[in-house]
């Protein structure tokens, strides 16, 4: 092993700059050439990658987005973008590739593996919907972020004794408004995995006004229904007057927290040892407070479980 590609791909979430520093400065450590690829795969079909040094990592730890910049790329998944992508890993001797993302990149890295090159993911994605995992890097950051949001509309809420339906992220993982939700002390929180019963939200509403409480903030993960309409439904039901916040890709920024750091830190440093010992098509996670790494292929093949407990005790704690 002497030459290994880094790319970051799909969305972006915070942290990846610290998994980045981490690779290369531990693929320094290790005596090899690290090769930056520019715009996830798009940039391994391109041949836009440059060298990496300590120098170019240095400062990123704390910064958000991405240094490599990232792409969701389709092409990479045709055959002719993927014969591209294999004959610049051919022409630049690239020995092996650590991939940042998620399930889409995961797929890609599982192909890579496929044709013989060896390859490791790193999870990287806001939503933390990747089931091996307690936590991908990225995803406590945009709770951190939500909750901050959740705060201040509290305050501004209680001022006006308004409800508030606060828009999050996820996709299809109720995850940032299950654990921003009971960070945050919301009244009601909904996520795909358990859906919404409309009259239900409006009797809490009902019954937290009655109670004399001055705010009702709904955690709605996107996609769930409409916000507004649901915001629309509760005025109509309830006659508390109802405001809409779209969170959107501001819990996609941001500087990461210190649990992303030291995750992107020790993932990083991880996946460069695997390569190291040949492995390929396997990815990192964290268990019960341990780095782990698993086959892509059944990484990929597990489903996500809602933490029910976490859900019920918002739900407990709220009333
Ligand atoms: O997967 C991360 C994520 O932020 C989702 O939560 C969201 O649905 C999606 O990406 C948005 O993607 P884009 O930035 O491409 O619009």
């Amino acid at each position: 092993m002497k030459t290994i590609g880094v790319l970051t791909s799909g969305g972006d979430a915070p942290g990846m700059n610290a998994a980045i520093r981490a690779v290369v400065r531990t693929g320094l450590y290790n005596n090899l050439r690290i090769l930056g690829i520019q715009r996830g795969y798009d940039g391994l079909i391109n041949g836009a990658l440059d060298d990496m040094d300590s120098e170019s990592v240095a400062d990123i730890i704390h910064r958000g987005g991405t240094v490599l910049r990232i792409a969701r790329s389709e092409d990479f998944m045709n055959p002719e973008g993927f014969k591209k992508a294999l004959n610049v890993i051919d022409v630049y001797n690239m020995d092996g590739l650590i991939v940042l993302g998620g399930d889409g990149t995961f797929r890609g890295a599982q192909k890579l593996s496929d044709a013989g090159i060896p390859t490791i993911g790193i999870p990287c994605t806001i939503d933390n919907d990747l089931p091996y995992t307690d936590y991908t890097i990225g995803f406590m950051t945009a709770v951190e972020t939500v909750i901050e949001a959740i705060g201040k509309l509290r305050d501004t809420s209680s001022s006006h004794g308004r409800a508030n339906v606060v828009e999050v992220m996820g996709r299809n993982c109720g995850d940032i408004a299950l654990y921003a939700g009971l960070a945050g002390g919301a009244e009601s929180i909904i996520i795909p995995e358990i859906g919404y019963d409309e009259d239900a939200i409006c009797r809490k509403v009902l019954t937290g006004k009655n109670m004399g409480k001055l705010h009702h903030i709904i955690v709605l993960a996107e996609g769930v229904g409409n916000s507004f309409e649901l915001a629309e439904a509760i005025e109509d039901k309830t006659g508390v007057e109802t405001k809409v916040t779209v969170l959107g890709h501001v819990q996609r920024g941001g500087s990461p927290s210190a649990f992303d750091r030291i995750l992107a830190s020790q993932m990083g440093k991880r996946s460069v040892e695997l390569l190291l010992q040949n492995k390929s098509g396997r990815v990192l996670g964290t268990k019960c407070n341990e780095i782990i790494d698993l086959e892509i292929r059944e990484a990929l093949n597990m489903k996500k479980k809602l933490n029910r407990e976490m859900y019920d005790t918002a739900n407990i704690l709220s009333r």
